[in-house]
């Protein structure tokens, strides 16, 4: 049984749901109408949605005690339900919690009834959903859907399982919340009768639905399957990555089934817990960023040499199980600047010491090139140099001496949106080669005056692509194409 994509219509008035049900009804599988939304609805206004939209169309008219709009009684709200069964609407939902889903299951006409239920707190245990959807199985209801709220990642595990055990009955499931945007994509993988996705970013009926744009094109929903591997990225806000509109666009250029997602993962319990349902689940590797990358060690059956020696890990991959942890957070810098030149014994200067500065340092001395770090604290420039073999310049000379460098970087914030009329060195040498490593804008006033002097120079976003494509191999075991990446990156939405 194929996922089916429903997009719910949200207007105020019934032109307006009409106007919306139209353009739903070109990407849409069914058409969800929210009747709820419309402002003192009537059975014509009922009559006339359907008449106008040539897909299935669901009626759904959600009561304030489920989180609808509607303020009427139980008795006009089920008038306006047999109105829509009379209609012909092929699906009506009706509320598990409600008291007149009884009579409305006996008087259902040729429309299936969806018998749903929601939980807008929390995802209770495993035990507790799956009994849930006995009890609810046990009525005469066509399609029974159970929606959640997730408060971790770990809570959408529950639903796969609860679909996975369940292959036979029509069951709609996923997570609401931010916690749960995963499983709105995946839950076509493990086989929900439904997913949800809204119009566009204006128009969700629920928390955490996804635009049909995203789930379409950056998620690529109607390849999923239950075949489909999971990649994503784990890390604590993982839901500002830009990462998943580089990788998922390369997948079916290289006929790879594989999806890609942010993986909101928080620290302690919830990362213990995710390692298991990692193992447990389909996955063949992951990102990890920020606050896990240290940590993440521990859970590693072998590490690369490179995560060795820096003590984290920044990419996963599953095989046979085993989790092999590498770091390639260096690597995107090095490849940016070695299409340029090579870095075999160049005098490198690098503006700041952060966790940037570290990863450019790292990459840079393996070659051996012979770096100098400046920043505006001197003690954590001196601490990274010792660490490395590096040398020190005073953050104040630092434009006195930039003419020596053959290669400079910043990897320090300055300059960045909205920062944009800042930089961190003003004086260039022609010969020398610049990198930036912010990229909103991608052109910052480091490198339009690095320009104006005569130097190359390479924007920031070169650095996370060619990253990206380190991290794409290690999964995938293919080299993807550059171009591909670069452009996906260039037309991400803001
Ligand atoms: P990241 O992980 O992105 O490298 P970080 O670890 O917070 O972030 O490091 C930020 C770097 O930018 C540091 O080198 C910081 O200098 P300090 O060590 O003195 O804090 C540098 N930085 C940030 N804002 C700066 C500014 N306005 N002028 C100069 N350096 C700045």
């Amino acid at each position: 049984m194929e996922t089916k994509l429903a997009i719910p219509v949200v207007g105020e008035d019934v032109d307006e749901a009409i106007k919306q049900g139209k353009a739903a009804a070109k990407t849409a599988d069914i058409v969800e109408f929210r009747a709820d939304f419309v402002r003192q609805i009537t059975d014509a206004d009922i009559e006339q949605f359907y008449q106008q939209i040539d897909k299935p169309v669901i009626f759904t008219c959600r009561p304030q005690f489920e989180n609808g709009h509607f303020k009427g009684s139980e008795k006009e709200r089920k008038q306006l339900i047999l109105q829509a069964i009379k209609t012909g609407y092929e699906y009506v939902d009706v509320e598990y919690k409600s008291d007149i889903y009884e009579s409305l299951l006996e008087n259902s006409g040729n429309s299936q009834i969806i018998l749903s239920h929601h939980n807008f707190e929390e995802t209770p245990d495993y035990g507790q959903v799956k009994n849930l959807a006995a009890e609810m199985s046990k009525t005469k209801a066509d399609i029974l859907k159970i929606i959640p709220t997730a408060n971790s990642i770990n809570d959408n595990f529950k639903i796969f399982r609860l679909l996975q055990s369940n292959p036979n009955q029509k069951l709609i499931s996923f997570c609401m919340g931010i916690y749960g945007h995963i499983s709105r994509v995946l839950c076509k993988k493990y086989g929900s009768y439904l997913s949800f996705a809204a119009l566009d970013k204006n128009s969700q009926s629920a928390d955490g639905q996804i635009s049909v744009g995203e789930m379409q094109g950056t998620y690529h929903f109607n390849s999923i399957d239950q075949n489909t591997k999971i990649l994503g990225v784990a890390g604590e806000f993982a839901e500002n990555s830009k990462s998943k509109y580089m990788h998922n666009p390369v997948f079916e250029n290289i006929g790879k089934n594989y999806v890609y997602l942010p993986l909101k993962v928080q620290s302690g319990r919830d990362l213990d817990n995710f390692m298991d349902n990692f193992h447990r689940y389909d996955f063949a590797g992951m990102a990890v960023t920020i606050p896990h990358k240290e940590k993440m060690i521990k859970y590693m059956d072998e590490l690369d040499k490179t995560a060795k020696e820096i003590g984290a890990v920044n990419t996963v991959v599953k095989q046979n199980d085993r989790l092999k942890g590498f770091n390639t957070d260096y690597v995107g810098a090095v490849r940016a600047l070695e299409n340029y030149t090579e870095l075999n014994g160049k005098k490198c200067m690098v503006i700041g010491a952060g966790g940037a500065s570290r990863a450019v340092v790292f990459g840079l001395v393996k070659k051996p090139a012979r770096v100098t770090i400046t920043n505006r604290t001197r003690e954590k420039a001196e601490k990274l140099a010792k660490e490395f073999g590096s040398k020190v310049i005073d953050f104040e000379d630092r434009n006195k001496v930039a003419q020596q460098f053959d290669i400079i970087i910043n990897t320090t914030s300055v300059g960045m949106y909205p920062d944009t009329d800042n930089t961190v060195l003003e004086t260039f040498n022609e010969s020398t080669l610049v990198m930036d490593i912010v990229y909103k804008p991608l052109k910052t006033k480091f490198l339009q005056l690095a320009e104006q002097a005569g130097c190359e120079i390479i924007t920031g976003e070169k650095m996370l692509v060619y990253q990206a494509m380190e991290q794409f191999e290690i999964w995938t075991g293919q080299r993807p194409k550059f171009k591909i990446m670069h452009k996906a990156f260039s037309n991400i939405p803001e």
